[in-house]
């Protein structure tokens, strides 16, 4: 780690390390050199079409650009504006509403979501539950606010979720800090595309309830984030987990960071919002109350614009039907791009993390860094993890997902063979 000059020793920071960042640059250089035919560019988080084009719904965008100046210009709420705060938990939830003290707070993004859970519920240097396969910058947030993160071992043998080891971080965690926030990033995780099943979540659920009510003085906070749920399962099955967390012990506080970022195509717009469910009146204000002074003390306020975009869209059956319409073709067509690799790779026995849905998939590897660099010399462009790699259907056409996993089991026999 490089000497403070003039930042204080926490904050000393490396620079460039992103690896998803350093590799797009490579991969956008090749594909000016090379055409985008030759190309598999992998690295994108985002969706994009067959021509290699971020897609953005028309839906959306119509109705920002014809907002009046005044209605992007102005400063939102301190919380958000009130009517999207009312909307946003019906894009939340749709029909799949739990009961209990509801209530919403505008942040921009998932991000700032996760930022205001992890800054507002736990202590300065409390530890973190994360799965082993984690989005990165959950532990960015993480160290920015002064708290650590520690992982379970995400997958069972059976490549479904390990409900033991999740268990047993819980314990562990609520025995050194009487206060346990864990993020289950689901439906369609990120980077595996994993989704715990409404069985798994009723066992996630018994196992939280007894442990509360066990140890009555300690607090559990159970953040899910919902960036990828509009791309999961059929119709509204993916948030059927939902009406399960409801009724918890007093002592449990589910929250949900909710992105319009891939929902509805504004990742640059910064719009999203963290919600709680809460037990009682009293816990639901203090979430407002706590969350607003974070949004002041922060980044101040979110963007407008965004904001009038989503709550013109719940208001307004045809246009809220165009956007339905719009993001269902588009999971249409990341579900038959993810079940064309899926397929390729079962083929020729190239093992998965399970996947089920959503924008990445992972493959298990050893000496990824090396696999992603082999790849490169083959115009294949994939992200390299600490467990593996992560392909991203999202960003890459069908026939490329095709041709995508005999490449990526080549590269890592070349690499077995040379370590
Ligand atoms: C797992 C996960 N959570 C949250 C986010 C937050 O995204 P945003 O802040 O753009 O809403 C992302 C974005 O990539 C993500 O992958």
């Amino acid at each position: 780690m490089k000497k403070a000059l003039m930042v204080i020793e926490s904050s000393v920071r490396e620079g460039g390390t992103d690896p998803i960042f350093r590799i797009a640059g490579e991969a956008a250089k090749r594909t000016k050199e090379c055409g985008a035919e030759t190309v598999i560019n992998s690295t994108i988080g985002a969706l994009m079409d067959d021509n290699g084009e971020l897609v953005t719904f028309k839906a959306v965008y119509d109705t920002l650009k014809a907002l009046p100046n005044h209605l992007i210009a102005g400063y939102a709420g301190l919380a958000g504006q009130p009517d999207f705060l009312e909307k946003i938990i019906d894009a939340c939830f749709m029909s799949c509403k739990p009961e209990g003290f509801i209530r919403s707070i505008a942040t921009p993004g998932g991000t700032g979501a996760v930022r205001h859970a992890f800054y507002n519920y736990t202590e300065f240097g409390d530890t973190i539950l994360l799965t082993d396969w984690f989005w990165a910058p959950y532990r960015t947030i993480a160290h920015e606010n002064r708290r650590n993160v520690k992982t379970f071992q995400m997958y069972n043998e059976k490549g479904t979720f390990n409900l033991e080891a999740y268990k047993k971080g819980i314990l562990e965690l609520l025995e050194k800090q009487k206060r346990v926030l864990t993020v289950l990033n689901t439906p369609a995780h990120n980077p595996t595309g994993y989704t715990i099943s409404d069985d798994e979540w009723k066992s996630i659920i018994a196992f939280i309830t007894e442990t509360a009510l066990a140890q009555p003085d300690s607090k559990i906070i159970l953040l899910v984030d919902l960036a990828y749920i509009d791309f999961a399962g059929e119709g509204e099955d993916a948030r059927g987990f939902m009406k399960l967390l409801t009724g918890l012990p007093h002592n449990v506080l589910p929250l949900f960071a909710f992105s319009a970022s891939k929902s509805y195509t504004m990742y640059g717009l910064r719009n999203g919002a963290i919600i709680c469910v809460a037990p009682t009146e009293e816990i639901a204000q203090e979430f407002v109350n706590t969350c607003t002074f974070s949004n002041r003390g922060s980044w101040s306020n979110g963007t407008r614009g965004a904001m009038e975009t989503i709550t013109k869209i719940f208001s307004n059956e045809e246009l809220y039907n165009q956007a339905m319409a719009e993001q269902s073709f588009y999971k249409g067509i990341l579900k038959r791009r993810a079940a064309a690799f899926v397929e390729e790779a079962d083929k020729i026995d190239l093992g998965l993390a399970t996947y089920c849905d959503g924008f990445f998939i992972s493959i298990p590897c050893d000496h990824p860094k090396e696999v992603s660099d082999n790849l490169m010399k083959k115009n294949t462009f994939v992200v390299a993890l600490g467990k593996g790699l992560r392909f991203a259907p999202c960003a890459v056409s069908e026939e490329k997902c095709r041709r995508a996993p005999a490449l990526i089991l080549q590269a890592i026999n070349e690499v077995k063979k040379c370590t």
